[in-house]
Order: C-alpha cells, then structure tokens, then sequence
C-alpha cells in the first residue's frame, strides 16, 4: 500500500508503519542508530511489560520530558519575521554606526512583536503594550532596539519594573486574571504611582490594540545618542512608522476576535508574508542636542515622557521590510534573545535610569531562560559578521577557541595568538561628563506627571476621547476596592475635568475625590498634537 508516496505496511494490532526508501530518509535515534519499528515499544511477550533496555523508547521519551523552556517573564506570547532594513541616505554626518553609512545597503533583521502581561498561550487582542523588538545583523556587530508600541512606558526607574509587572500579571493567590489589565492590584500600583498616567492613558486609548502588528507603530522610548566619526554626540529618539499607517481595532471588536480567533495577530502576520504582502516600517529619527533637551519642561532622560514631534519633527531616514517567515517557531522566536545593551559603534546610552536597568536585565534573564551562556552561538542570536573572542566552555560549548590561545595578550604570533584589540574601530563609550555625589533619589526634573497626560488626550479625537473614557470606566469597574477607583479618579481630575467625571459617573462613584495633590503644577498650555491621534493620521 501506498500513503502520501511511502510504503506504508499494517502491524500485527493494526498500526501504520510507513516505510523509509527513495528520498524518504530513514528515522533514526539522537545516535544516529536507525530506527525499524517507532510505533511499540518492546515488550516482554506479546502482552507483557516494557522491557527497560529500549533505548529508542527511553530516548525519545526524556526528549520529548524536556521540551519546554520557561517562558519569557514578560513579553511571553510573541511573533517573529525575518526582513532587513535599508537607509535612504548616510547619516554619516551624525552617526559613525556602519547600517546607516550607505544608501540601499541591506543589513539582515529579525523582528520579534509580543504582548507584555499575557502568557505565552494568551490572546492577541488583549488591552496591553506591544513589543517591537528588533534584532539588525550590521556588519559591525548585533544592534537590538527593543522597542514597544507605545513612546513611553509607566515608570521612571528600573527599580520598578519587578513591582509594576508582578501588579500587572495574574494576583499571586488566586492566579488570575491573564493579561488583563483589569484588577485591584494593577490599578493600586497605578494609582499609587503618577508616574504611571501618561502611560495609562495610552494603554484606556485606542493605541493600545492594533489591528495588526502590520498597522502599529515601534517607538525605542529612551532617549539614546548617536555618534558621528568626530565623536560628535546626538540625542534620538527612535520612531517605526507602518508604511500602511496606523489602525486599531474597539474593544467590542477585539472581544469578538479573541474569542473567534485568539491568534489572530500572528496569523495576519503569517498570511500577509506568505502571501508576498511584506509589510514594511520606515525608521523615525528625532534629533537634538544636549542644548535643546535642555529647553524642555521635562527631562529627556525620563521614559515616561514624549519629545513633540511638533518640536522635533521625525525624519525618516530607512526603511524596515519583513519578508520571510521562520522556518522553526522555536528554534527562531522562542530563542531570539533581545537585549538594549546589543549596540554597535555609532551608538550609545543614556542615562535615562530605565535603560540602565534594562541592560543588566535581559542578559540576566535569558541565561536562565535559555539555559547557557553560548545562546549567543544559536543562529537567530550569532552575528553575522566575522566574530572571534575567548569566552569559552560552559553548557552547550560547541565553538571553544580554536589552539593553544584563550587569552590575551600572548606571546604567540599572527592568527595562532587569536584576536587582538582595535582601538580606532573598535566601540568606545561616549565620553560624557558624570560627577556628583552618589545618590538615592530622582531628579525633581522627573516630577511632573500629568502635563503630557494631559496633552495626549486633548490630542485625541472626540470618538477616541470617548473610548478613553469607556475603557477607564470599563477597566475600573472590576476593581473591587473604592479607595483605588475613587484614587484613579482622583489622577483623572488632573489630566481632564470631563473625563474624570465621566468615569466618576461610569462608575457610580458616591462623591467626587479632590484631586490629586501634583508634585508639579500641570503644565496647561500643551496644545494638542495631531500625530498623537489615530483618526487624525
Ligand atoms: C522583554 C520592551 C522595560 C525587562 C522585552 C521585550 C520587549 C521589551 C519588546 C520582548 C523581547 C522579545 O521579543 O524577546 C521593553 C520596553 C521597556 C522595557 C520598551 C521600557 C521602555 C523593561 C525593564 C526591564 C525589562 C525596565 C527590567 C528592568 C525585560 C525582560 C524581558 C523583556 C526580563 C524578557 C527578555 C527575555 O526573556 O528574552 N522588553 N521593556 N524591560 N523585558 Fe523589557
């Protein structure tokens, strides 16, 4: 008999057994050893116990036991592609970074889109972030920006970000809810820290669930600096603008679509590449120096604000086309390891203290995650430029050094004493100037809250406002407890007397708080900014 071109014989239970032959290769152990029957195990007798000595059994049984990897502690559930991107012109005048020196020069990229609170196996509507993480291959060493779909994030200082994500995620005695933002403890933590509103505000707005990660913007959120060849320093902020603009989905529809199809993100993605429609994102450069951020009313170094496009326009300078899937989930968007800290010469830090937590956090997490620190040698993660250094041995060391030389400097010559240091291409930090005492504190240039909150949502249109209102309304009427709801409140009379009080009355609230005491007065004459609207772009 014949099944999809293979033999195919029947067992003496019935079994199928599909036969090898042709250019159907033969199933063998990890050792190689080939395999004659996969579908029993070996019996004592006919009918009797499984006898220990099979090994193929015992093989592929502890295999199979090992399968899983933990997940990712935020940002679980996410969809990978491969593309590349290509500059429209050289930015050599303001940054010395190899991807941007040629126009139409390609560097390979891997592009990872996630939720942050969900599960890996949670649904893609959810009301969440979005990750935009981006892996460039340059020729001169991995450049990760790992971005999100939102400019700015809810807290001022990595220190926060174990207690913002433990409020975020499911409650620890109960172990619910799953990726919903609806809950006392989530909304405690928010309301018992202001930094967070601007950041509320986005994730109640229609930014917050897209159609698709094709219809999303990325942002880098902090501000990072170029360098040019001169050493010459440049803050940016990095901008992903979908060439297709941007679109969202209600929540009643987003409702709908998890229930009908909770893979719905990925799947759009996966058809829009399959089917030739790549989607492609120019890169957004906001560029100002040291003089100008310091005109700002706020701190360019503070993650939780925006810098005005109508201040600095975005200049876009390249674009980012996703054209192939992965050939393996796992092996590509389940191993890819993002990490701020992957720079390349050309660019550099700052100081925001988000960021400088995050560097330590990602190459931290994914030792553990991925099990050895040679995850660097997984091909979705090596360079793929020329790479030579002495880290060596641990689990999974299949690319040790090759001879006698493991360190530096040595005495032995030429290629045998291995590679060597290169102190004009090489990366050198940015020499900045840092001195004062050391400190536990926030700058005061941190303290103001609710201006750009504010600015955000007078910037929405009329039908966003009202959605912005519904989802708060909506959000905070799962909190059980009315001091958290009468709090929220309380933050909401700072960004917009009309919003708060249409969440007051959403949520029957008895008597309307006072509001907030602000660290800072509210700044209230932020005109709005159309590029912050969806109906507007
Ligand atoms: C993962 C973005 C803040 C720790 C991620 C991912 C993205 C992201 C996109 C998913 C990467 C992937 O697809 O594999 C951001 C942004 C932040 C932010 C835009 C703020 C602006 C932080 C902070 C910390 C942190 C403050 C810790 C101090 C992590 C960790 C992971 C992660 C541990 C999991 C990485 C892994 O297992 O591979 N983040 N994040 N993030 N983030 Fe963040």
């Amino acid at each position: 008999a014949s099944y999809a071109d293979q033999t195919v014989t029947r067992g003496e239970g019935g079994e199928t057994h599909q036969h090898a032959g042709g250019e159907v290769p033969v199933l063998t152990t990890q050792q190689g050893v080939p395999v004659a029957d996969d579908q029993n195990s070996l019996r004592i007798g006919r009918r009797g116990p499984t006898a220990l000595e099979d090994f193929h059994f015992r093989e592929k049984i502890f295999h199979f036991d090992h399968e899983r990897i933990p997940e990712r502690v935020v940002h679980a559930r996410g969809f990978g592609a491969h593309g590349f991107f290509e500059p429209y012109e050289s930015l050599a005048d303001i940054t010395k970074a190899d991807l941007f020196q040629r126009p139409g020069d390609k560097t390979p990229a891997f592009v990872r889109f996630s939720t942050v609170a969900g599960s890996k196996g949670s649904s893609d509507l959810a009301r969440d972030v979005r990750g935009f993480a981006v892996k460039l291959y340059t020729q001169q060493g991995n450049w990760d920006l790992v971005g999100n779909n939102i400019p700015v994030f809810f807290i001022q200082d990595a220190i926060k970000f174990p207690d913002i994500i433990h409020a975020a995620k499911e409650e620890p005695d109960r172990g619910f809810p799953q990726a919903q933002t609806a809950h006392d403890n989530f909304w405690d933590f928010i309301s018992l820290n202001p930094e967070s509103m601007h950041m509320a505000l986005w994730i109640m707005s229609d930014r917050t669930i897209p159609r698709s990660f094709r219809f999303m913007e990325g942002f880098g959120v902090h501000t990072f600096r170029l360098i040019n060849a001169a050493g010459k320093s440049t803050f940016v902020k990095f901008h992903w603008k979908p060439k297709l603009g941007l679109q969202s989905v209600v929540w009643n529809e987003a409702l709908k679509i998890n229930g009908a199809d909770p893979d719905f993100h990925r799947r759009d993605l996966w058809d829009a590449i399959q089917s030739g429609n790549f989607p492609e994102w120019e890169l957004g450069l906001q560029l100002f120096d040291e003089v100008f951020a310091e005109q700002f009313a706020f701190d360019v170094l503070d993650a939780t604000k925006i810098v005005p496009e109508e201040q600095v326009p975005v200049r876009r300078v390249g674009r980012l086309v996703l054209d192939r899937c992965v050939d393996n989930f796992f092996a590509e968007t389940e191993q890819v390891a993002f990490c701020t800290q992957n720079i390349v010469p050309g660019i550099d830090f700052s100081n925001d203290p988000l960021l400088q937590g995050r560097n330590f956090s990602y190459l931290d997490t994914q030792l553990k995650r991925l099990g050895s620190p040679n995850f660097t040698y997984l091909p979705i993660n090596a360079p793929k430029c020329p790479f030579h250094h002495f880290q060596q041995d641990g689990h999974m060391a299949f690319h040790n050094p090759k001879g006698r030389a493991n360190y530096e400097p040595n005495s032995w010559g030429g290629a045998a004493g291995g590679p060597r240091e290169a102190p004009d291409a090489g990366f050198t930090s940015y020499p900045s100037e840092e001195e004062g005492p050391k400190l536990r504190i926030r700058a005061e240039t941190f303290a103001d809250h609710y201006s750009q909150a504010r600015q955000f949502y007078l910037s929405q249109a009329e039908i966003e406002q009202r959605h912005i209102a519904a989802a708060f309304t909506f959000e905070l009427s799962k909190v059980e407890t009315p001091a958290i709801r009468a709090r929220m409140v309380a933050h909401l009379l700072n960004v917009d007397e009309v919003l708060a009080k249409a969440v007051a009355e959403g949520l029957r609230l008895k008597a309307m708080p006072a509001p907030a005491e602000p660290a800072r007065p509210v700044d209230k004459s932020l005109k709005p900014s159309p590029a912050l609207s969806i109906v507007g772009n």
